[in-house]
């Protein structure tokens, strides 16, 4: 995707500086575009524990180079091991990362020590480029739900759709999951308007997927996190459509906090409710969401304060509770697959259900 005209990945390797990576400094988003070099397993696992980096494929893919700049220092099992045991703790939702992590460790350890950083960087490079073909498959099966829906419009109007939270190209390598259905639509011409959710207490909806979407001339809206329901209820959202950081075997979903009272609104107003995702963040050995997914709970100070801009431009970081109210701070939550009208993969659209998922992927385990 292009900032000002130029095209980015949202991590890349630079050629005169191959042994270390490059990404966006994610709390930095929209006011400023910074670019950050990493070439340190540690350095790695601070992006991602502060959330420089997120996004459930993005971890995965920034972890995967992470445990090559650990070999970098030393390339026996041990620190195979012990890197990837460090990187898998730095966030305990999102499974794209442990599934990435180990992925690396299968591909390394057959490999001598001498053979491993070279591997490694290959197979880090190779599940980039995976990330993003299979986004982009992603995209081209949700267009074609989105051009049911203006089909089903009689071409009328536009189609509105909601979003929590930011799955756009800068939570995936490219294109991202469930942004990438509706940059296809607006690139094909289809008149489409985002219901775009603050997703406090982070607000990666205001202020990442909000600026994804402007950057990319696709019409939206900001919305508080209560108002959807709202919305659906007067007939303005013909769909909502989220990603996610695992879906269980039989079709549970986590996501971004809220995404659940959005999938309860969508089901009492009759709004399909979609997950788009590629299959690396499908956990097999998890049945029910609800009960077996770790949900991270974050540092209280999200919620106590919120972080913007003043109108001259200074950053504002200010207190919205009084001084001695505690805060919880939960940054997941569990869609049951019942509310979930279906699954869209980079093999194509699935219902949320053990049979659903295995129809498309009768090898995943
Ligand atoms: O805490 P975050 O910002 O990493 O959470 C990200 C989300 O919940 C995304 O919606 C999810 O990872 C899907 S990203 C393609």
């Amino acid at each position: 995707m292009k900032i000002n005209g130029v095209s980015y990945r949202s991590i890349w390797r630079p050629a005169d500086d191959a042994q270390s990576i490059r990404i966006f400094d994610q709390t930095r988003f929209p006011w400023n575009v910074e670019i950050l070099a990493l070439r340190d397993a540690g350095a790695v696992a601070h992006a991602i524990r502060t959330m420089q980096v997120r996004g459930a494929p993005l971890i995965g893919a920034v972890a995967a180079y992470g445990l090559v700049f650990a070999l970098q220092e030393d390339a026996s099992d041990a620190t195979l091991a012990k890197a990837a045991e460090d990187l898998v703790a730095t966030r305990p939702t999102a499974i794209n990362l442990r599934w990435a992590i180990e992925r690396m460790v299968r591909h390394l350890s057959p490999f001598s020590p001498a053979e491993r950083v070279a591997a490694g960087y290959a197979e880090a490079d190779a599940l980039c480029d995976e990330d993003l073909q299979v986004n982009e498959a992603i995209g081209r099966h949700g267009l074609e739900l989105i051009r049911e829906i203006w089909d089903r419009k009689g071409r009328q109007g536009r189609v509105n759709l909601l979003t929590h939270c930011n799955a756009g190209w800068i939570a995936t390598v490219d294109w991202g999951t469930a942004l990438a259905p509706i940059y296809m639509a607006h690139d094909e011409g289809i008149p489409v308007h985002v219901w775009v959710d603050e997703t406090r207490p982070r607000n990666q909806g205001s202020l990442l997927t909000a600026w994804e979407l402007g950057s990319h001339g696709v019409p939206h809206t900001v919305i508080v996190d209560n108002a959807g329901g709202h919305y659906m209820q007067a007939g303005e959202v013909d769909m909502v459509i989220v990603g996610t950081d695992r879906v269980t075997a039989q079709g549970d979903v986590a996501n971004k906090i809220g995404t659940y009272l959005k999938a309860l609104a969508a089901h009492d107003n009759d709004v399909p409710f979609w997950v788009a995702l590629p299959s690396s963040t499908i956990d097999w050995r998890v049945r029910d969401g609800v009960k077996d997914i770790p949900i991270e709970e974050r540092n209280q100070n999200e919620v106590l304060f919120m972080t913007g801009r003043t109108d001259d431009g200074r950053p504002g970081h200010v207190r919205i509770t009084p001084e001695n109210s505690p805060a919880a701070n939960p940054a997941f939550d569990v869609t049951p697959a019942r509310l979930v009208t279906g699954l869209i993969t980079e093999r194509g659209r699935c219902d949320a259900s053990e049979a659903g998922l295995k129809a498309l992927f009768p090898d995943g385990q």
